[in-house]
């Protein structure tokens, strides 16, 4: 009997695990117990409890109709769907419990309502049955926020809606909306008509990427909202459960308004709407009190379409040079008695909290980007923090509010592959999906009062080089699904297999839904380390869920016909590895890895400087596996970067003769990424004593000499030293004509060949 009871536990508790897997919701609930049995909910009948918002009654209206043959019932008793106000649950908190006879749905809030239907949505199979299921839910973090960026290229009133519509679909409810730049004024101002008349259109838009010679498009580029518009997506967000925080960023990031009212700048004429990106020197004059006239009956206007508590001002790249000249700007420093190295840093703080007072005497808090930090603000500023994570972290320690946007994991306009010759051009960087589920706004030092300040986590989406709607749902897709499990879930909760695994189900919602999605996490994920014992690249392959992928290395095209992957695939004398995944439901592309060969590929090979964190994308062994960037993007293929400090690595030759090493750099002075100062090689046969067997020095690169892949390249008498080091010296500081002057340059690697 025991022996029978064993088995039965054991068998429930199996079906339990794979009936818990049948069931795919994205944000993983606080709790989901599925049990045996399901309900077929065609043709149901609806009830709404007298103590539910009449907001979520609509809502619950719209989704009745996407249920065949629903209709409202007379009778509570005789309902399959009940919805019933529960005030004891939390804000955005829901219950849903679903039997045999009918789905018990309770909140006590307008959002807790909304995320039940979320859920719901994500529970109801095609044939329209539910799991009987348990699911108690609430989110981590009550600020769930995405950013879109109008200002750059401008998003149509339908466009903006569907993008809501994908937060909704996420449980998010914070809009951040970046509706002014130097390339567009976006907003209709009432008051200062030229915003719109002139701010909003550009001449023409740069191509490609560059700073210090540009080439642009001269195609003309306009748009903006009219403040009829602007009401009608406010009152949009508002019945998905989303708030809009408007930007006007200042007081850097104001070309467009400088254009219209050129008396707002500090020189007060030559200003055109940017068609280039980048930070402009040109900035508002805030020595004038014209300006912050200016400012003030602007955010009047802003505050009279936006009835949300949050304005955001901006606050990032405010250049000061041009303050540090201005007659005006200068008589407010000496006013303010601002004096010395920090004077202007401090006059931004002035305008920080100047209009932080103003907005104060109207209801309403500010939120700013973690440059406004620098200077002595006001605690009852909310920071987000986007250059990493320590503005947020230093913030949270002083008392304010914090955002955690950082751009390292939450900025959705960079890379999300490494392969960014399949990829539509991007503005730089890599942030996979994978990135983005793994980021924690938390540190293991913050005190429980620190982490009392973080309000939650967004998204970014600046849209310097995305200009379609397509191009913009695949930046956000799926990655703002793994966002949201950051958002909602808490670290316990959080697991990035059953995450990809979930996304079978997503993606079906994505394309009944109408939004396009990249589609890496299908594919193969390639990692290219070294066979040391047969001195050849090795491959490493993994995808989502269980589809089978096959390979070849002849460099035919690769099909179902081809060898089978079980393992690490060690190519031996191949020069090309290609590999597909098998999908029946998801087009997928082949990925293809040419190698190429030298004496030191597969070889051991030890780092005595550590590449910069950001940029050590593949293992030590990606300088020494046969493995060349095709693409000229620091973000591309295994670029690793070196900064402070020489490049010194050790490679175990292991007896074999060579006489030449090169290394493979790349350039690209207006990202701080700078040619080598020198090139040393050092041999030993102990690896303790090395002797110096070449060496050469090189003048730092001038601004004008082009950028692009370098190699360098050493040679010297054969020898067969067992033991070659490598020694790559870096630009220790930024030349006087660099933005950044006397700060360390990066230094690029992909390969050390020996030959
Ligand atoms: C920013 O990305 N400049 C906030
Ligand atoms: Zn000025």
């Amino acid at each position: 009997m025991k022996r029978l009871l064993y088995i039965f536990m054991m068998l429930t508790a199996l079906s339990c695990t794979v009936a818990e897997s049948e069931v795919s919701v994205i944000p993983q609930p606080q709790s989901l117990k599925v049990s045996s049995g399901s309900l077929d909910v065609s043709g149901a009948s609806f009830w709404i409890d007298e103590g539910v918002p009449a907001q979520a009654v609509s809502a619950i209206g719209l989704f009745m109709d996407e249920v065949p043959d629903s209709g409202m019932s007379q009778s509570r008793a005789k309902s399959l769907f009940r919805f019933v106000s529960n005030p004891d649950l939390a804000e955005d908190a829901y219950e849903i419990s679903v039997n045999r006879r009918r789905v018990r749905i309770s909140a006590s809030s307008f959002n807790g309502f909304l995320y039940a239907i979320q859920t719901l949505r994500q529970v109801l199979n095609e044939d329209m049955t539910v799991r009987c299921m348990k699911v108690k839910d609430a989110p981590r973090f009550g600020y769930r926020g995405m950013h879109l960026d109008s200002a750059r290229h401008f998003w149509s009133v339908d466009q903006v809606k569907k993008y809501l519509d994908i937060m909704a679909l996420h449980k998010m409810n914070r809009f951040h909306w970046h509706l002014t730049d130097d390339q567009g004024w976006r907003v209709e101002i009432k008051k200062y008509p030229l915003l719109t008349e002139v701010g909003s259109k550009r001449k023409g838009t740069v191509l490609g990427k560059g700073w210090y010679v540009i080439e642009y498009d001269n195609i003309p580029y306009e748009g903006f909202y009219t403040q009829e518009q602007i009401r009608e997506i406010v009152s949009y967000a508002a019945s998905k459960g989303i708030e809009i925080i408007p930007e006007i960023d200042l007081p850097g990031h104001m070309l467009a308004a400088l254009a219209s009212y050129p008396s707002l700048g500090c020189t007060g004429r030559g200003y055109e709407v940017w068609g280039r990106w980048g930070v402009s020197a040109d900035v508002l004059c805030v020595g004038k009190e014209e300006t912050f006239e200016f400012i003030e009956n602007v955010l009047l206007e802003i505050m009279d379409l936006f009835p949300g508590k949050y304005i955001h001002i901006g606050g990032d790249e405010c250049p000061k040079a041009r303050w540090k000249e201005c007659p005006a700007c200068k008589a407010r420093m000496k006013e303010l008695g601002l004096e010395g190295e920090d004077a202007a840093v401090q006059l931004q703080a002035y305008v920080t909290d100047r209009v932080e007072t103003f907005l104060a005497a109207h209801g309403r808090s500010i939120i700013g980007w973690d440059e406004i930090l620098a200077g002595d603000i006001s605690k009852s500023a909310t920071i987000m923090s986007w250059r990493g994570t320590d503005g947020g972290i230093a913030a949270s320690r002083a008392g304010h509010d914090v955002i955690m946007t950082p751009n390292s994991y939450c900025y959705l306009d960079y890379y999300q592959s490494r392969r960014i010759q399949d990829e539509p051009f991007a503005i730089g960087g890599f942030v996979d999906v994978r990135k983005v589920y793994s980021f924690e706004p938390f540190t293991s030092e913050m005190t429980p009062e620190q982490k009392s300040h973080i309000l939650g986590v967004q998204a970014n989406l600046w849209t310097e080089y995305i200009k379609t709607p397509e191009h913009l749902e695949y930046m956000l897709l799926p990655r703002m699904s793994a966002l949201s499990e950051v958002q909602w879930c808490s670290p316990e909760n959080r697991d990035y297999d059953r995450f990809l695994d979930k996304m079978t189900r997503m993606v079906d919602l994505y394309r009944k839904m109408g939004f396009n999605f990249a589609r890496h996490i299908f594919e193969v994920s390639p990692v290219i380390g070294v066979d040391e014992s047969l001195g050849c690249p090795q491959v490493t392959l993994t995808t989502q869920g269980d589809a089978p992928m096959y390979y070849t290395l002849d460099g035919s095209e690769p099909s179902v016909c081809s060898i089978p992957y079980t393992g690490p695939v060690s190519v031996g004398d191949s020069d090309v590895f290609k590999a597909i995944v098998d999908r029946d439901d998801i087009e997928t592309k082949v990925y293809c890895q040419h190698f190429t060969r030298h004496k030191a590929v597969g070889k051991p090979i030890t780092m005595n400087t550590k590449p910069a964190p950001y940029y050590s994308a593949g293992l030590p062994q990606s300088l020494v596996n046969g493995v060349l960037n095709e693409d000229e993007d620091a973000a591309a293929g295994e670029w690793m970067a070196w900064r402070g400090e020489p490049v010194d690595v050790v490679i175990d030759m292991g007896g074999e003769s060579y006489s030449k090493v090169s290394v493979r750099t790349f350039v690209s002075k207006w990202e701080d990424m700078y040619a080598p100062l020198g090139l040393s090689a050092y041999v030993s046969d102990d690896n303790e004593s090395f002797v110096e067997i070449a060496s050469e020095e090189y003048e730092i690169e001038q601004e004008r000499v082009p950028d692009g892949v370098k190699t360098y390249d050493l040679d010297f008498p054969d020898t067969s030293a067992r033991y070659l080091k490598v020694v790559v010296r870096t630009v220790p500081a930024l030349p006087s004509w660099s933005e950044r002057l006397g700060k360390p340059a990066y230094l690029f690697l992909d390969e050390i060949k020996v030959e």
